[in-house]
């Protein structure tokens, strides 16, 4: 058995000290189990860091952020899903899974979750992560066409961290009129947005 983290590989003989080697018991050298593990964790998060930032300086736009979203952002987003509503869960521009993952914290199942992502890279990644989830790739101003056939019951929640202001205001109303028209009456629509002015004017006081 070999554990790999990052540039770190431990085999399960070199892991083997002390007075529990040969008796079956495995001990790390010189980190504990959660001083491992917060490594582990630290290294994924570099990762997507850097995954992101590739994202970004290819397509600056439509990756919309240079980071992956922090966990309070991601908790904050995943709070306002209430997860013994029935129904799919919807998640727009996912990226690498930062509020994907604040939604299984907050009890979604993966499998209830539908991520619609353009990035074909950040698709193959959730792929991996989230096996039981539906990944979809394509673009999420197409939601209404893309989880026609898809979706057997309406939503319990649209989650969106896309980038709404490189689109034209037109197309921004008509994703969430799209959006609502596959959510559960009551259901949300949750999105965040770095700006000093919502995407949305509040004007629009049919979605206020
Ligand atoms: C600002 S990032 C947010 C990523 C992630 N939700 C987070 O909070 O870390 C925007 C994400 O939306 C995706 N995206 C942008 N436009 C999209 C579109 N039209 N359809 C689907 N995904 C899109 C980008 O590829 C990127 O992953």
């Amino acid at each position: 058995m070999v554990l790999t983290l990052g540039p770190l590989a431990y085999t399960r003989d070199s892991c083997v000290t002390g007075p529990g080697a040969g008796s079956g018991k495995i001990r790390f050298p010189s980190m504990s189990i959660q001083s491992t593990l917060s490594l582990a964790k630290r290294t994924l998060r570099l990762d997507d860091e850097v995954r992101f930032i590739r994202s970004w300086m290819e397509e600056p736009l439509a990756t919309g952020a240079v980071m992956p979203s922090g966990k309070p952002l991601a908790r904050a987003m995943a709070k306002c899903v209430d997860p013994d509503m029935g129904g799919p869960v919807i998640e727009l521009g996912p990226g690498t899974g930062a509020v994907t993952a604040a939604l299984v914290e907050q009890g979604i199942e993966p499998s209830r979750l539908v991520l619609v992502e353009f990035n074909p890279t950040f698709c193959r990644l959730l792929r991996t992560r989230y096996p039981e989830a539906t990944v979809v790739q394509g673009d999420a101003y197409g939601i209404k066409r893309l989880l026609a056939s898809l979706l057997r019951q309406p939503a319990a929640a649209v989650v969106s961290g896309l980038p709404l202001f490189t689109k034209p205001l037109k197309f921004r109303l008509r994703l969430l009129a799209d959006a609502f028209t596959l959510l559960a009456p009551g259901a949300p629509f949750v999105q965040f947005t770095y700006a000093i002015v919502p995407p949305i004017p509040r004007s629009y006081s049919a979605f206020g």
